[in-house]
């Protein structure tokens, strides 16, 4: 069989085995997916190790080695590149690919839930790798504008600055002087975890966007419940781009796209 893994510190929570395994099944392809457990400071190593089987044919990077595996890689795709992380590796003929389907996986679960992204004007809360993983999808998907808030507003402004590299001033600073009204507000930050909502005034809900937030629990997350409480009914957590990156990374490996809906649906249930 295929061989695949997804390296990380920890390790043991990820769901991507249970997603793989069942997208496999949808094609009757023989794939044994592994946890790999690299040390924080070992990923090249671990890598060596695990691509050293020929049947290895690619795997997934999460935290803390997204950096490292960018490094790791021969040849960049566009989307990692403009992401600055990898979290896919696949094995080519002369070499390693580094992808990046974090972006795709959501602007695809955004589709799936039908919230329009072409042309919208979007909040993006949160300026670390994650609202950095997910900027190139959402430009390549045709968005008018992206306006960034952050905690620490250097890292805002180097993210906006990064953007505009490749984005034709399509992204600025949030700035609460200036009334904006946002078509999707995206918190990129783990704040729901703890609990904690971003300092942000209630005014970036006034247009009744769609709300997602990238971070998913058994409920509705802090952030999911202050938007409905505001009058959002568009209000969605990170699951879905969870199994759309997926996905992504599984189409990028075998050039099927396998149907995320079961996959979705089973993990919604594992996690009542
Ligand atoms: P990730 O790669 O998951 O995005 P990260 O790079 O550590 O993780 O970034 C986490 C994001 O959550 C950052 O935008 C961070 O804000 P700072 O850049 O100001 O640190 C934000 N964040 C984390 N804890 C926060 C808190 N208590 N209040 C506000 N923002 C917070």
């Amino acid at each position: 069989p295929a061989i695949a893994c997804v390296f990380g510190n920890p390790i043991e929570q990820s769901k991507s085995p249970i997603i793989h395994s069942m997208f496999a099944s949808q094609f009757n392809l023989p794939l044994q997916y592994q946890k790999r457990l690299a040390p924080s400071d070992g990923f090249a190593l671990s890598a060596d190790q695990f691509f050293a089987d020929i049947s290895c044919i690619g795997a997934n990077v999460t935290m803390p080695f997204k950096l490292d595996a960018l490094q790791w890689v021969d040849t960049l795709s566009s989307q990692a590149k403009r992401a600055g992380a990898v979290n896919t590796i696949i094995r080519q003929n002369n070499g390693f690919t580094g992808d990046n389907t974090d972006g795709v996986g959501l602007v695809n679960d955004l589709h799936q839930h039908n919230i329009a992204v072409n042309k919208a004007n979007i909040l993006m809360i949160g300026a670390g790798g994650a609202a950095k993983g997910a900027i190139p999808a959402l430009l390549d998907a045709g968005i008018n504008s992206i306006a960034i808030y952050n905690r620490s507003v250097d890292k805002a402004q180097a993210l906006v600055r990064h953007t505009n590299r490749y984005a034709n001033s399509k992204a600025r600073l949030y700035d609460s002087a200036s009334m904006q009204a946002f078509d999707i507000v995206i918190n990129a930050t783990s704040l729901s975890l703890q609990n904690e909502l971003p300092d942000l005034p209630d005014s970036v809900f006034a247009n009744q966007p769609s709300v997602y937030d990238m971070v998913y629990l058994n409920k509705p997350t802090v952030f999911m419940q202050k938007a409905t409480s505001l009058g959002c009914t568009m209000v969605v957590d990170g699951l879905g781009m969870l199994v759309n990156q997926a996905a992504q990374s599984f189409y990028l490996w075998f050039g099927q796209r396998p149907s995320c809906e079961p996959v979705y649906l089973h993990l919604r249930d594992l996690n009542k």
